[in-house]
């Protein structure tokens, strides 16, 4: 059993919040025994006085030596080894998770002296202290705070006090890392939702998430842990390179406006069509000569190519057209869930500096009003098959894998493509008759 002796002028105030919830149960189970100790009781004078004007004068009063002692000696006299004695004090060591574990596993007894008023005789100090601990570097009225924080802290890491040592083990502070953010049900409050990568069921994604998020709390709100994190393990790197980037990208801006594409757009079209072509280069799905400005004219003739802007200026670029696309009719591997008509999304790009920034979210979300607007309750697209980025993308959206492709390249690149789709909206169900 591990005991906590605390000595304090407010015994009952103490004692009610360490007989509460976790350690209340942990009491119970006889894991821990806590007992307080008033130090009025330890005065031979009959006033209960314990504390007296401070020599050398000024404001305020001290805590006597010997009440402190004659209370502290009552406690060691019930034990055969003198318990780890802690005084608590703005002038300690400020008390970390690390301490909490050292006294927690090294430790089996300890006596928590609070003080008061100016502080406590430092003859006791001296004679039967064994560690001064501050809360923190501010000062409160007494101990009493600090000695709760501190068996706390130590008590719930006493084996069998918490169910398992992984409620702690993941925790801020463990290994020198703030903890991710958390969440629970309902998965929208607020019109605010839960991250995407908590609801895949993929545990290992979610580590991944949650380990990520460790880093950016702990990198933004607490650069001295961070700067002390050994972070060289390759799984990491790649998680500070993704951060990096993620950092880098621009915030969306409210002014984004989606419209139909116009030849005075074709040069700025141009540049966000090489960028995406430098990106796709190594999977070969876009060449030198595909997508081309021609492409691009005979689009805005069908009226069928659109441009986003951000603040006016064009930053992406897309085909929709409600025109069949004859390569879908021979999908092998699976099968397209309807035949009903759709809009084929083709030749989408955003531009390099808007990466990330959601733009691809939004025209992703204007390819949906787009077809609804012209009665299309479907959409389909394709992509390279070793084009993870853009699946990635469009599964996010909501779209669905439905087999294979044919499209007409050259040779030699691979002619296969993914195919996916989207229902927008459910029709409406049918009213039942009634006779
Ligand atoms: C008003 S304080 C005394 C402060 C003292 N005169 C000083 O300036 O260092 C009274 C008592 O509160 C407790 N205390 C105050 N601040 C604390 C802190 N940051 N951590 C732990 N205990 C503290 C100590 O037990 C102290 O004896």
């Amino acid at each position: 059993m591990y005991h906590i002796d605390i000595m304090t002028l407010f015994p009952d105030t103490v004692g009610d919040v360490l007989s509460e919830s976790i350690l209340g149960r942990a009491q119970e189970r006889d894991i821990l025994r806590i007992e307080t100790h008033q130090i009025r009781d330890y005065t031979l004078n009959k006033q209960k006085q314990v504390d007296d004007y401070p020599y050398g004068g000024g404001r305020g009063a001290v805590l006597q030596a010997d009440p402190l002692y004659q209370c502290w000696d009552h406690i060691c006299k019930q034990y055969d080894k003198r318990p780890h004695t802690i005084y608590l004090s703005p002038c300690g060591r400020t008390f970390t998770q690390s301490d909490a574990k050292r006294l927690a596993w090294e430790q089996d007894h300890l006596i928590l002296v609070c003080g008061h008023y100016e502080g406590i005789d430092q003859r006791f100090i001296d004679e039967c202290v064994d560690e001064e601990i501050s809360l923190g570097d501010f000062v409160l009225t007494g101990g009493e705070i600090a000695a709760m924080a501190v068996a706390d802290a130590v008590c719930r890491l006493v084996p069998g006090v918490l169910s398992d040592a992984e409620c702690f083990e993941n925790e801020s502070h463990w290994d020198g890392l703030l903890e991710y953010p958390q969440y629970s049900r309902p998965e929208v409050w607020h019109g605010r939702t839960v991250p995407q990568e908590l609801l895949t069921g993929n545990h290992a994604k979610v580590e991944r998430w949650r380990r990520k998020q460790s880093l950016l709390r702990t990198r933004e709100r607490r650069p001295d842990l961070y700067e002390k994190l050994d972070l060289s393990s390759k799984s990491d790197q790649k998680l500070l390179s993704e951060l990096e980037r993620e950092l880098s990208r621009l915030p969306l801006p409210r002014l984004v406006e989606c419209r139909p594409a116009k030849e005075d757009d074709l040069a700025s079209m141009e540049v966000i069509l090489a960028q995406a072509k430098a990106l796709l280069a190594p999977i070969g799905q876009w060449n030198d000569n595909y997508p081309a400005r021609e492409d691009f004219e005979a689009d805005m003739a069908l009226k069928t190519c659109y441009v986003l802007t951000c603040c006016g200026e064009v930053s992406g670029f897309f085909t929709l057209s409600p025109q069949p696309e004859e390569s879908y009719s021979a999908i092998t591997d699976g099968k397209w869930s309807s035949n009903e008509p759709y809009a084929v999304i083709h030749r989408c790009a955003v531009a390099e500096k808007w990466r990330g920034s959601g733009l691809a979210d939004r025209m992703a979300a204007e390819w949906e009003r787009l077809a609804l607007t012209w009665g299309l309750e479907w959409l389909r697209v394709d992509t390279h098959k070793k084009n993870k980025a853009m699946q990635g993308f469009i599964r996010r959206n909501g779209f669905r894998y439905r087999g294979n492709v044919l499209v007409e390249v050259p040779p030699p690149y691979d002619p296969r493509r993914a195919a996916y789709e989207k229902r927008l909206r459910h029709p409406a169900p049918d009213v039942k008759k009634t006779s």
